[in-house]
């Protein structure tokens, strides 16, 4: 009987002091863990006890038992209470706080914009979309498309080459993608392949350092410059409206043959001549021609039997003409002011 009392008593005094719900657990274990707390031992003691006790003891056992479970559960409970309550006297609302800016959403940059429209349409005409490298070996931009060792557009003062890195350029235009397209695709093709290009320009208005393009181009049998033109015209409508109308000129590139530069009526004075068109009625937007057979060949194709046009879009240029923009140095400029325009 000693025992239980003594029990209690140092139970009672413990559990006055606790003051957390760590020191709850660690005291429920000393008296109730299966190993060794002290009321387990003492239940499991009983089976040592001579009959005639056994059953008066184990009552007073369960007793204190039930007793010390309860005054847990209770400390338990007031323990929870106290540190609600804690919670929130700690955390309430500081109302001088500032307003926080609501965190925006962006959007996607004009280029961005139109290139999804033209890839739109394209698809919508069965071509496929091919991605390219921006760093680009020379075969690809310059020697694959025909472009002689020569050749002006070759000058350091256009082109950025890479230091200690002889034959590997910023591609200078996404015609550096044709000759990978044609390897990689099945005949006959359609192919668009948007991308940013890159030139050693020193910047204005109408010049950038880092620009994009959209370029294209059809092998097949039977394929001749109506197609070119017919497509051309297709994609001036869809950017400027139905009544663009696109003008076709010779012009020289190394890589088609017949080459023209390509240029949609003024939509801004309905070609009656302004200070955008240059009082000419007429924008430049486009390089393309039939594709020379030089370039079929080194694409792995036989230019006896297939033909082909293509064409490179200036990106950005189509973007300034259909918003009206000004200089194309607001493209990578990443002043908000411009973009959220868009
Ligand atoms: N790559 C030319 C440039 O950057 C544009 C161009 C002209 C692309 C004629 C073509 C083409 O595909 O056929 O100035």
């Amino acid at each position: 009987m000693q025992d239980y009392l003594q029990i209690k008593e140092k139970f009672n005094s413990q559990i006055n002091s606790v003051q957390d719900l760590n020191s709850l657990e660690l005291l429920e274990q000393e008296y109730f863990s299966r190993k060794a707390g002290e009321i387990t031992l003492l239940m499991r003691g009983l089976g040592d006890v001579p009959e005639e006790e056994r059953k008066e003891k184990g009552q007073k056992i369960n007793e204190l038992k039930v007793a010390m479970v309860q005054s847990i559960e209770s400390k338990r409970l007031e323990l929870k209470e106290n540190e609600y309550k804690k919670i929130i006297e700690t955390e309430s609302i500081d109302i001088t706080q500032p307003n926080l800016p609501k965190h925006e959403s962006g959007h996607l940059h004009p280029i961005t914009l139109v290139q999804n429209q033209l890839e739109d349409l394209f698809t919508s005409m069965g071509f496929a979309i091919e991605d390219g490298p921006e760093l680009e070996s020379e075969y690809y931009n310059f020697t694959a498309l025909n472009i002689p060792e020569t050749h002006p557009a070759r000058d350091t003062q256009d082109t950025f080459y890479i230091k200690d890195h002889a034959g590997w350029v910023m591609r200078t235009h996404t015609s550096s993608m044709q000759v990978r397209a044609m390897q990689s695709n099945d005949l006959p093709m359609r192919v668009i392949m948007p991308g940013r290009c890159y030139r050693n320009e020193s910047t204005d208005a109408r010049h950038e350092h880092t620009f994009y393009q959209l370029e294209g181009f059809v092998v097949d049998e039977n394929i001749s410059f109506a197609n070119l033109k017919g497509i051309l015209e297709v994609v001036a409508k869809n950017l400027y409206g139905p009544e663009a109308k696109i003008r076709l000129r010779p012009k020289f590139y190394p890589f088609v043959e017949p080459g023209v530069n390509g240029e949609v009526s003024c939509f801004l004075c309905e070609s009656k001549g302004c200070r955008v068109c240059k009082q000419s009625g007429w924008l430049e937007i486009f390089g393309a021609g039939m594709i020379h057979p030089n370039v079929l060949s080194a694409g792995g194709i036989d230019a006896q039997k297939y033909q082909g046009f293509a064409f490179g879009l200036g990106l950005d240029r189509l973007v300034m003409l259909k918003y009206g923009i000004e200089d194309i140095r607001h493209f990578q400029g990443g002043d908000l002011r411009f973009l959220k325009q868009f």
